[in-house]
């Protein structure tokens, strides 16, 4: 079993640069589905959860060959529908971007349920709410979904989503770009990746406008054809090292970003009492003296982002004070609770509320990566506490940071990966 093994408790200085976002990626490369040609996707991350998904559209027939560690070329010309394999499915969350892409595609798609971070329960209602209002039918049995346009073509509708859902507003995108008709979702989600995905549609051939608003509207067309694409940066990577430089008493420059995207996570940084510096594509962190108790609350964006919740309580942890974290998207988000407290760290957790009683340093200790930005927030936690820690199960890790060790060692952290027996292992040993 591999783990991460951390001496902390030293202040991180330099430069960190961002990969592409992974949450954009995955979307963007299952979207290839509807091209039927070769697309060119550059500035991939190099993660497992981007693997799998190439993975999965090779199983599915189509050519996929990688020109460089962040660059594929994907020609989906005679993929196969509904041939995904269970096992790479179940892997990663954003899997269910075939139902969309293979329904847009074929008229139906048979894809099984989808796997990634558990933090309560995960309904894709939404989305099969959006493929029958474009007329599919939709069944869901022995861990498979299975959906069928009723004329063979799903047909333009208005679909109102009853919560702002990233999944189902790309999910239902996917589906109607090549429907008949014009297609209206309202209360769509405005993240950064969900106007990537339509921009590489509209590179494509699609037509879709009002991306990045809450009213999105698509006019199906006939035909995609292939494009070279580039995948915007991750603003996740970006705000885990921004959170990172505060932690650890440092001064990071975090670069190929789009500012624009982590302003939620710089404002709160700021009213922390950290210095920040915005600059075209980078943002530099510096701890500028104790950090201020601030209270938190996650939001679709424009809000401050669940998947920053993790980072952001460790820094609170760290801080003076009394802070309060409240968790608007997911019910059970705080897990990762209990691997902090290991550490010294004193919050006590009421549904979704955190209170974090913060002033005392963190402690070293051996904690476990949850999910992946749970994972995030250990590696945190980590290089802040002084002394040697160790950080299991990191395969949750491994799904959503580029290099995180290589990145990290050039900033001055000792932090490596170091294979240690399974508990398996050990037990038969004994
Ligand atoms: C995506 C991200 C995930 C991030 C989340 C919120 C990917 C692969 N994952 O997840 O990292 O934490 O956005 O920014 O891009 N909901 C329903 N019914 C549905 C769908 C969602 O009730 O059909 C609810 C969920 O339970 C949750 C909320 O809507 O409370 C938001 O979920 P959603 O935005 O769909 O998250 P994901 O797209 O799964």
């Amino acid at each position: 079993m591999e783990i991460l093994s951390v001496n902390g408790g030293k202040p991180l200085y330099g430069t960190i640069p961002v990969s592409g976002m992974k949450n954009a990626a995955v979307a963007v490369v299952l979207a290839t589905v509807l091209v039927e040609d070769k697309c060119v996707i550059d500035n991939l991350p190099d993660i497992s959860d981007i693997n799998i998904a190439l993975e999965i559209l090779s199983v599915m027939g189509a050519k996929v060959k990688m020109l460089n560690p962040a660059c594929a070329e994907i020609d989906t010309t005679f993929l196969k529908p509904g041939s995904s394999p269970y096992d790479l499915v179940r892997k990663m969350r954003a899997s269910y971007y075939l139902l969309g892409a293979e329904l847009g595609r074929f008229g139906r798609a048979f894809v099984g349920c989808p796997g990634g971070c558990d933090f309560g329960v995960r309904p894709i209602d939404l989305h099969i709410k959006g493929f029958t209002a474009l007329g599919a039918d939709v069944n869901v049995e022995g861990g498979y979904i299975e959906a069928t346009a009723k004329d063979g073509r799903l047909s333009g509708d208005n679909v109102y989503l009853d919560l702002v859902s990233v999944g189902a507003t790309i999910n239902t995108m996917l589906a109607a770009v090549k429907a008949k008709g014009l297609t209206v979702i309202e209360n769509a989600a405005r993240e950064p990746h969900v106007v990537d995905t339509a921009s590489f549609l509209n590179a494509c051939g699609a037509d879709i406008s009002g991306a990045g608003t809450d009213v999105i509207k698509i006019r199906g067309v006939d035909h995609l054809h292939g494009v070279n694409y580039t995948v915007i940066p991750d603003m996740i990577e970006a705000g885990t090292y921004m959170v990172l430089a505060a932690a650890t008493k440092g001064k990071l420059k975090v670069t190929g970003i789009i500012p624009k995207h982590v302003s939620s996570i710089s404002a709160k940084l700021e009213e922390m009492g950290a210095k920040i510096v915005e600059e075209d594509e980078a943002v530099t962190v510096e701890y500028a003296g104790p950090l201020k108790r601030i209270n938190v609350k996650t939001l679709p964006y424009p809000g401050f982002p669940t998947d920053m919740n993790p980072q952001m309580c460790v820094l609170l942890a760290l801080a003076e004070g009394t802070s309060i974290i409240t968790e608007g998207v997911w019910n059970n988000r705080f897990r990762y609770v209990d691997e902090l407290k290991r550490m010294g760290a004193n919050i006590k957790v009421d549904g979704r509320v955190a209170i974090v009683e913060g002033g005392e340093s963190l402690k070293a200790a051996p904690v476990r990566a949850l999910d992946l930005r749970a994972g995030a927030a250990m590696v945190i936690a980590t290089l802040a506490a002084k002394g040697h820690s160790e950080i299991s199960d990191i395969y949750h890790i491994r799904r959503g940071y580029e290099d995180l060790v290589g990145k990290l060692g050039k900033v001055g952290a000792d932090i490596s990966y170091k294979d240690i027996p399974d508990r398996q292992d050990l037990d038969q040993a004994n």
